[in-house]
């Protein structure tokens, strides 16, 4: 899987990852785009997910999808598009993938959000950002995300620009 670029960002507190959700919320390509969220337990992967998830306008509860694997939502912020949440970090069984209906999913429009997602190797298909979070001793986030496609690639672009915009 090839990089196309990478970004590093840091955020020294959860009001910056949030900053940061609602910068990625702005950006034209997200109601159909497909992130994975790398990092240890902890490092604020269901964190950013509920940030952005708040930011497209959801407002009922956001739960942590450890148990069911996918949440589904309709986002009124995605232009008509659904949003799934995964947590794969239960999943064992590659035939659930098949039964579950997840390559329909991965396969048609929308924003597809994958925790733990090496825990699929093989079934996911490429996505179009992965974004590494690391946790450092003072509680902050230093987070570095790689384009791994040209929709990501212009996701990065736009986001530089929303994220300039809310330092003004
Ligand atoms: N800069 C930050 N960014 C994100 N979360 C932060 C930050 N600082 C502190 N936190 C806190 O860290 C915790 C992150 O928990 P979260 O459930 O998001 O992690 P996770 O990566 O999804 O873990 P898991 O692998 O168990 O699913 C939350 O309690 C959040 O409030
Ligand atoms: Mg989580």
């Amino acid at each position: 899987m090839s990089i196309l670029e990478t970004r590093p960002y840091r955020w020294p507190d959860e009001a910056a990852c949030e900053r940061f959700a609602q910068a990625l919320a702005r950006c034209p390509q997200i109601s159909d785009l497909s992130i994975e969220l790398d990092g240890g337990l902890g490092a604020g992967k269901t964190s950013l997910v509920r940030h952005l998830l708040r930011a497209l306008g959801v407002t009922g509860r956001i739960k942590s999808p450890s148990y069911a694997v996918v949440e589904d939502y309709a986002p009124p912020g995605l232009s008509g598009h659904p949003a799934h949440h995964f947590d794969f970090y239960r999943f064992s069984d590659p035939r659930e993938w098949e039964d579950a209906g997840f390559r329909d999913l991965f396969a048609a429009p929308g924003l597809k959000l994958s925790e733990w997602p090496e825990k699929a190797a093989g079934m996911l298909p490429t996505p179009d950002l992965r974004l590494l979070l690391q946790v450092n001793d003072d509680d902050s986030r230093d987070v570095r995300a790689e384009a791994r496609t040209v929709r990501g690639q212009d996701l990065l672009g736009e986001l530089d620009r929303q994220l300039a915009e809310t330092s003004d």
